[in-house]
């Protein structure tokens, strides 16, 4: 079996991370198979992926087609047809777009896959043009496509190219159905290393990281771990920061950094830093910037707040916090809600709403028991839920199926 993967990005977001838990458990459960990936640009998605013995291929876009980025493109829609119009030019019409669909299609040719998998908007349409005929094509799709209209508008056209898209919540289920009907599609959560991501291990120091002094014994960690795209909610995790009771001693963290190429769907450092001056919270909330190893980054907090204020459709974050045994406060929409049983594993709030957030921030913070007892539970359900070998379970009769093989 040999499998191609393409992923836009040679960065590791949420869909990275995701792609190389699913390239490292079908490389426990299946040796033999022959595992590739191409990709953008040599970033540290690809050291990752060759670490795993996968076979790598740098295939750099266009400046045209690296500037488009999928949420500035859902912005940019609306009812838009400029825009709109200007994208399938983009898409269709280009040159650039052209040379780089023939280069891709002639590698997938000598590489003679039996299931393209795709990863990512930009390679679901591009890999869907370069296809060669008859080799099963899986669009992995981590993101709502009806929040991303271009895209929308320009997936449907090739969807009958698709083979089966795989999905990471029964939320996207719903959308993808929506936008592409008769479509088949198919739910598989995504899965962490639980032996990484787990209660034991080294923490970091995230005060000197973030040029802060050392905080008091005693101070309640609070964190964000996200891009900084802005439905991620920075600001909303910082207005409640900034309405916790004076009694609690406590620091946030910003952990992450701007991933992304492109401009506009996302905050810049100085765009956080400064809504933390202007909430008057700047000396208590530190920036430790990107974190190699977020699992330590994780254990360094009492608490995690995932804070999107849009549906999320998964969250990694979720089940990485909770298979550390940390107490996670979850915005409760979209796929995040399939993950948690709220007041048992986790806390939900409403996107959005910073005083809730505050609220249940202060109640974990002044009560160490109810941390403990969250964070032990949501351990126990990244145990049964979240591990990665059940990828190459669910994965391998799929792509056996696709592939024609018994
Ligand atoms: C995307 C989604 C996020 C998900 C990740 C992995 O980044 O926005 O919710 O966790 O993909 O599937």
């Amino acid at each position: 079996m040999r499998i191609v993967y393409l992923n836009p990005s040679g960065q590791i977001g949420g869909a990275e991370a995701a792609l190389l838990d699913v390239i490292a458990s079908l490389g426990k459960a299946e040796p033999d198979w022959k595992l590739e990936l191409v990709v953008s640009d040599d970033g540290p998605l690809a050291a990752k992926a060759k670490a795993l013995g996968v076979l790598i291929t740098v295939l750099p876009f266009p400046n045209s087609l690296a500037q488009i980025g999928d949420a500035a493109a859902g912005g940019l829609a609306g009812n838009n047809l400029r825009g709109r119009r200007l994208l399938r030019q983009l898409i269709f019409g280009s040159p650039a777009t052209a040379v780089y669909v023939s280069k891709l299609r002639k590698l997938l040719r000598q590489r003679h896959p039996d299931v393209i998998h795709t990863n990512g908007f930009k390679m679901h349409v591009l890999g869907a043009m370069a296809k060669p005929p008859g080799v099963p094509l899986i669009w992995h799709i981590h993101d709502y496509v009806q929040s991303r209209p271009f895209i929308a508008s320009v997936m449907r056209l090739l969807s009958r190219r698709c083979t089966m898209a795989l999905v990471n919540s029964n939320s996207v289920k719903r959308d993808v159905a929506q936008a592409f009907v008769g479509l088949q599609t198919q739910t598989v959560y995504n899965a962490i290393d639980t032996r990484v991501f787990c209660p034991c291990g080294d923490r970091l120091d995230l005060d000197s990281l973030s040029g802060l002094q050392a905080a008091e014994p005693g101070t309640i960690r609070i964190g964000m771990l996200a891009t900084f795209a802005r439905w991620k909610g920075h600001e909303t995790f910082m207005r409640a920061l900034s309405l916790l009771t004076p009694d609690l001693s406590w620091r946030g963290y910003i952990i992450g950094g701007a991933l992304y190429q492109t401009h506009g769907s996302q905050y810049s450092l100085a765009d956080l830093k400064s809504i933390s001056q202007r909430l008057g919270i700047s000396s208590r909330v530190g920036f430790t910037g990107f974190i190699e190893e977020p699992a330590a980054a994780m254990r360094s907090l009492d608490v995690l707040v995932h804070a999107s204020t849009q549906p999320e459709p998964f969250g990694l974050v979720i089940a990485e916090a909770m298979a550390c045994g940390r107490a996670v406060i979850v915005s409760e929409a979209g796929g995040a809600l399939e993950l948690i049983q709220a007041g048992i594993n986790a806390l939900g709030h409403t996107p959005g709403d910073a005083a809730q957030l505050a609220e249940h921030i202060t109640r974990l913070g002044s009560d160490p028991q109810l941390r403990a007892r969250l964070g032990a539970a949501g351990r126990a359900t990244a145990e049964q839920r979240f591990d990665r070998t059940r990828l190459a379970t669910e994965l391998v009769p799929i792509y056996r199926r696709l592939a024609g093989v018994a």
